[in-house]
């Protein structure tokens, strides 16, 4: 009764879960994490044979060892003292098992971890900050937030090389199906790669704790055919079209303290400490995937950003309607 009604909790607290929450690690869609699906499940095998052997020797036991009725006193098996032979078994079994578990583990580490990507891997820098993730391509001078597009064959072909670094203080990025997790810390580069098998998002999250919103710092992969991704990156290359012109909502926008954290491509928002906003509405979620990326939700934000995400950098300014309503106007823009 009790573990049916836990259950049925659990699962309804699951469904309630927004999809992207949830990312199984059994479903593997890349080669590191199918590498690692196998031996967690090898893993699993032997240790299940251990617990199926050990408890079955321990219930063989107690039900025949067991007193019965008719018996004033305990019966005892047959007490053996100082078997070399038993000893010997219940010493070499173990070793052999853990030698073997540690030749298996080491081996997978050293492939995921030597493999050389394949020769056309897209470079990508993701430095995590509190409570978001900063994503460049050295190669295409992208610069990005939370969201990792990179280009995706159907046998695997296509791999990206991710460098890892940290602004602030030891995060962990992890995306279940795509590779296990590896942690940024500060003031060291930390590398690991990806190669998605299908186009698609891929959610993830930062897997080691950071801070009062370390649960929103989520991440997502989206992997793309070449093609697409070749198209997102030259339109990420472009400034926005509104960088072209000066209009009232961006003259708004500059003179607000927004420019001292946020950089926008081609005007004087250069900021460094917040998210990159050039392309900030072909992003499809708000405060590191906290909050889809609507224009109401986007007002919302920018009204106050304690509101959807507590405790984050990013301070309410205290704007007057008609500058929220410019700002929000503007950033709209940035296409
Ligand atoms: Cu970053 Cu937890």
């Amino acid at each position: 009764m009790l573990g049916t009604a836990v259950v049925a909790l659990l699962q309804a607290q699951v469904a309630a879960l927004p999809e992207h929450r949830i990312a199984d690690i059994m479903k593997p869609l890349a080669s590191p994490a199918e590498a690692e699906k196998n031996i967690a499940l090898f893993s699993f095998a032997i240790t299940g044979v251990i617990f199926v052997v050990v408890a079955g020797l321990i219930f063989f036991t107690l039900w025949k060892f067991r007193r019965k009725h008719d018996e004033d006193e305990f019966r005892e098996p047959a007490q053996v003292y100082g078997s070399n032979q038993i000893e010997v078994a219940w010493t070499i079994i173990p070793v052999l098992i853990v030698f073997i578990l540690i030749g298996v583990t080491a081996r997978v580490i050293a492939g995921v971890e030597n493999a050389s990507p394949p020769k056309n891997v897209t470079k990508i820098t993701i430095i995590g900050h509190q409570w978001w993730w900063e994503v460049k391509y050295p190669d295409y001078d992208i610069v990005t937030a939370n969201e990792i597009h990179v280009p995706s064959l159907p046998d695997g072909k296509a791999a990206s090389y991710l460098k890892l670094e940290s602004a602030d203080v030891i995060h962990s990025f992890w995306l279940p199906q795509l590779s296990g997790k590896t942690d940024l810390i500060p003031n060291r580069d930390n590398f690991m790669w990806i190669n998605p098998k299908e186009p698609g998002v891929y959610f993830g999250n930062c897997a080691e704790y950071c801070g009062t919103q370390h649960a929103n710092m989520l991440l997502r992969v989206i992997a793309q055919t070449p093609d697409d991704f070749k198209k997102w990156a030259s339109e990420q290359q472009q400034n926005a079209a509104s960088a072209a012109a000066m209009t009232p909502e961006r003259a708004e926008f500059e003179a607000l303290s927004c420019v001292n954290c946020h950089a926008i491509k081609g005007t004087v928002a250069v900021g460094k400490f917040g998210p990159d906003l050039t392309h900030l509405m072909s992003r499809q979620t708000l405060g590191a995937g906290v909050i889809d990326n609507t224009p109401a939700n986007l007002k919302i934000w920018v009204n106050n950003p304690q509101d959807p995400k507590p405790g984050c950098f990013m301070p309410s300014l205290k704007l007057t309607d008609s500058e929220l309503t410019q700002v929000v106007d503007y950033l709209g823009s940035l296409k």
